[in-house]
C-alpha cells in the first residue's frame, strides 16, 4: 500500500495528513466531552498550497459530524485595512440568527460598544478607544459562544486578517481556559509583520503546543496521488518526475495532474520530460507576487467596503471555497 493514502474515514482525500487530522480529532474530543471543558487553540502553519484550507474543510466536516456549530472566516490581502472585517465574518451566522432584541440581550453591556464594530448597531458619535472595542467584542463573543456549545471557530489565512481582528483574537483566546470553544487558525509563516505578528504570537502561546506545520508530500504520496488521479498505470519514473517538478506541493501537484489529464498525456517515462513545461502553464500565476493568492480572495471582495459596514451575508466557509 502506498504510504500516506487518505484514510477510508476521510472524504477529503488528503494524503499524508493523518497526524494532523488526529490532532484535530483529539481537540474535538476534549471540546465535546463536557460543557465545562476548557477551550483550545490549534495553529496550522504552512506555505501557500500545502493544504491549510483543505485541512480546515476537513476540520469542519469532522466537527459538524459531531454536532458542533462551526463559524468560519478568512483573511484577505485586499481587506487587511478594514477594521474587524474578519471577526464580523466569523460572527455572521450567529448574528443573522438573532433578532435585534436578542442581539441586545446576548451582547448585554457590550452591545453599544461592540455592536457598531459588528455592523449591527449605528456607529457612535465619538470614536472609542480600539482597546475598549476589543474588550467589548471579547465579552460579546464569550456571551454568544456560551449558548452555542460545542462551538468551533475557523480562521483561515490569518496572516492577512485585519489587525483589529488579530488583537481581538489574541484577547479572546486568552479567555479559553474557562470557555469551551475550539479555535483553529491557519496561516502562512512569515507573512504577518509588526503588531499583527505580535498578536498571532500571542494566539500561538495560548495554543500551548507548537503549531502544526504542514509538510510537502513525499515522493511516495505524490506517486499515490498521481495514480489516483491519472490512472494506476502511471509508471514510477513519471510519478517521480511529478514530485521533482512540484516539490510535493499539493496545490502544484493537483494543478499539474489536472493538466496531464486534460492533455491526455500518457503517464509514462517517455512523456515525463513534458511535465516541467506543463507545470509552468498549470501555475497560472506568479507565486512570488501573490497573484494566485489574490485570485482566492473571498467571494465578491473587489474593493474596500466602508470601515464599519457589515460584510455580505454570504460568509466564506472552508467547506465551500469561493
Ligand atoms: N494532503 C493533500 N493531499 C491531496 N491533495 C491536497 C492535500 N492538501 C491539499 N490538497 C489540495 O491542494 C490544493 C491546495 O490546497 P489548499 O488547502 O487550498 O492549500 P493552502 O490553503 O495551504 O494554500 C487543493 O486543491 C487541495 O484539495
Ligand atoms: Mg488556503
Amino acid at each position: 500500500m502506498t504510504e500516506g493514502r487518505p484514510s477510508a474515514a476521510s472524504t477529503a482525500s488528503l494524503w499524508e495528513r493523518d497526524a494532523e487530522i488526529a490532532t484535530v480529532a483529539r481537540a474535538l474530543d476534549v471540546l465535546c466531552a463536557d460543557r465545562s471543558s476548557a477551550g483550545g487553540v490549534l495553529v496550522l502553519c504552512g506555505e501557500a498550497g500545502l493544504g491549510k484550507t483543505a485541512l480546515l474543510t476537513e476540520t469542519r466536516r469532522i466537527a459538524e459530524r459531531r454536532g458542533c456549530a462551526v463559524w468560519s472566516a478568512r483573511g484577505a490581502e485586499t481587506l487587511r485595512s478594514v477594521p474587524f472585517n474578519v471577526v464580523r465574518q466569523l460572527l455572521q451566522p450567529a448574528l443573522l440568527s438573532l433578532l435585534p432584541e436578542e442581539a441586545r440581550e446576548y451582547l448585554g453591556d457590550s452591545y453599544d460598544i461592540a455592536g457598531p464594530a459588528l455592523g449591527i448597531a449605528d456607529p457612535r458619535d465619538d470614536s472609542p478607544d480600539p482597546q475598549y472595542v476589543v474588550d467589548g467584542l471579547v465579552e460579546a463573543v464569550c456571551g454568544l459562544a456560551r449558548r452555542e456549545w460545542p462551538l468551533v471557530l475557523l480562521v483561515d489565512d490569518a496572516h492577512w486578517a485585519d489587525q483589529e481582528t488579530l488583537r481581538w483574537l489574541a484577547a479572546f483566546t486568552a479567555r479559553l481556559a474557562d470557555l469551551p470553544v475550539l479555535v483553529v487558525v491557519a496561516r502562512r509563516p512569515g507573512e504577518a509583520g509588526g503588531e499583527s505578528a505580535r498578536h498571532l504570537e500571542a494566539v500561538a502561546a495560548v495554543a500551548g503546543r507548537p503549531a502544526t506545520t504542514l509538510s510537502a508530500l513525499t515522493p511516495d504520496a505524490t506517486a499515490g496521488l498521481t495514480r489516483a488521479t491519472v490512472g494506476r498505470h502511471a509508471d514510477d519514473a513519471f510519478c517521480r518526475e511529478v514530485w521533482a517538478v512540484t516539490a510535493g506541493n499539493p496545490y502544484d501537484t493537483v494543478e499539474l495532474l489536472a493538466k496531464v489529464r486534460d492533455r491526455e498525456l500518457q503517464p509514462v517515462e517517455a512523456r515525463a520530460g513534458e511535465l516541467r513545461a506543463l507545470n509552468r502553464t498549470a501555475r497560472g500565476g506568479d507565486w512570488s507576487t501573490g497573484s494566485r493568492a489574490s485570485a482566492w480572495s473571498p467571494r465578491g471582495s473587489p474593493g474596500r467596503p466602508p470601515s464599519w459596514a457589515p460584510t455580505s451575508p454570504s460568509t466564506w466557509s472552508p467547506a465551500s471555497p469561493p
